[in-house]
């Protein structure tokens, strides 16, 4: 029943280094800690460890071993299934963590709770394919350890670095927008897709004043809005913007937006401006964030994948709390529901500024916000995750709530072949469900 429930929401889409001053960055960034944790649970690790070694080992010389080994986990399996009655070992036990992953590491929970895909106009999906991410990938991971920020706690991690640059790299924009910068690591991305286009960059701190203390980038082909010069994104006058730049086709400008605003928000400004290719770092899932973003936006019930129950004795329920316990971003009921049963947003919450001002909406609201963004919506796409949880050993989004990753778990080869295993796990500890839409007009 179970795994007939979860397998209805089952969607498959169609498809500062120690900061400068930590406490001052906090304020400026948002805190959100985990972003890129250098820890992570030592649970995990061996089952992982465990799952990589058996796939890294040339078995065909180790077969009479794997024979033997074979026999006896088949011993053992016996041994528990039967001892069951007598043991008593809790479905939620940390033990069965390891069921995250199976013993071979292929068996995953991705898209278990369902993966809310914001439906377009016309159904129309991006252009590149499975096959161009793995490219990108193999192309993308030299690149990124020559970056100048090495710790780039508060901002982006390896998986949303990777897909800025792919999605920049792809549509060659004659200009690129970026509001959110903190130290400049998002601009140097930019820059390693497209060398030679010019962005215009707002944030309220100019990163210049981290390079004092440590790594930043500042760019040189880069209009800075920042520091005393900063001008919300919402506020600029584009189209006098535009026109001095001889930029007409709007069509050519890519927006990038990591400042933690309400994502709807941002979509009424872009389009008033006329801007129709858009990505945002962090699209928050339903129940956790600082601000509203596309998911929880598209998070309604008659969206395959989305919709809650409150249900405090459901599956969703059950799923929900055994994953709390393994994944720092999962959110079980308690925090997903608030009074009236409220799921949207964070429990019925429209979050913004970084969850500095925040307003109670009604169903009907978030209902209504989504209609609005399907009649605007002409693509929609979210970044999987570059490779599974026993491989990157990420602790912090839930594999349930997430499209299955480039790189899917057990695929160590693969994983090592594109340079992937060299990196520090910290680096995958940020993904936030990237999202890349275009938009226009009814
Ligand atoms: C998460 S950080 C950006 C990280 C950066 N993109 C990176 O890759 O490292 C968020 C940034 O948004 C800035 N910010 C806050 N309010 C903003 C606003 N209204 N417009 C633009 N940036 C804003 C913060 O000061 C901070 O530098």
């Amino acid at each position: 029943m179970l795994e007939r429930v979860l397998s209805l929401r089952r969607a498959a889409p169609h498809a500062d280094d120690a900061p400068a001053d930590e406490d001052e960055d906090a304020v400026y960034v948002g805190r959100d800690e985990s972003k890129t944790r250098k820890h992570q649970h030592l649970f995990f690790r061996a089952p992982n460890r465990a799952s990589n070694y058996l796939t890294r080992i040339n078995y065909v010389s180790y077969w009479p071993c794997a024979i033997a080994l074979f026999l006896l986990l088949i011993l053992a399996f016996s041994f528990f299934f039967t001892s069951r009655g007598f043991v008593c070992i809790s479905s939620y036990s940390p033990v069965s963590r390891v069921g995250f992953f199976g013993s071979d590491g292929h068996e995953s929970d991705f898209g278990a709770l369902g993966v809310p895909w914001c439906r377009s106009k016309h159904g129309k999906t991006v252009e590149w394919t499975a096959k161009d991410l793995l490219k990108g990938l193999e192309e993308f991971v030299p690149i990124y350890e020559t970056r100048p920020i090495k710790n780039n706690m508060y901002g982006m991690g390896f998986d949303h670095s990777f897909g800025l640059w792919f999605i920049a790299r792809w549509l060659k924009p004659d200009l690129m927008i970026e509001s959110g910068v903190f130290k400049g690591h998002s601009t140097w991305v930019l820059r390693q897709a497209m060398p030679d286009t010019p962005i215009i960059s707002l944030s309220p701190r100019h990163p210049e004043k981290y390079l004092k203390k440590g790594p930043a980038y500042v760019d040189g082909n880069s209009t800075y809005y920042a520091g005393k010069d900063f001008v919300d994104f919402g506020s600029i006058d584009w189209p006098k913007v535009m026109s001095k730049r001889g930029i007409t086709d709007l069509s050519r400008v890519l927006v990038f937006f990591d400042d933690h605003q309400n994502e709807l928000k941002r979509i009424k400004q872009s389009l008033k401006a006329g801007f129709q290719h858009l990505v945002f770092e962090d699209n928050y899932d339903t129940g956790s964030g600082d601000h509203y973003s596309l998911r929880q936006i598209c998070d309604q019930f008659y969206i395959r994948g989305g919709g809650h129950s409150c249900f405090k004795d459901s599956d969703e329920a059950r799923m929900r709390s055994r994953n709390k316990k393994f994944w720092e971003k999962a959110v079980d009921i308690e925090e997903l529901c608030g009074p009236g049963e409220t799921w949207w947003g964070v429990r019925g919450y429209m979050r913004d500024n970084f969850n500095h001002s925040n307003k109670l909406i009604s169903y009907v609201e978030h209902f209504q916000n989504s209609r609005f963004l399907e009649s605007i919506l002409d693509v929609y796409w979210e970044l999987p995750p570059v490779a599974g949880p026993s491989l990157t050993h990420q602790t912090r989004y839930d594999p349930a709530r997430a499209p299955s990753p480039i790189v899917e778990d057990g695929r160590y080869g693969l994983f090592q072949r594109l340079g992937l295993a060299s990196l520090d796990n910290s680096v995958f500890n940020g993904y936030t469900q990237m999202v890349y839409i275009e938009i226009s007009e009814r």
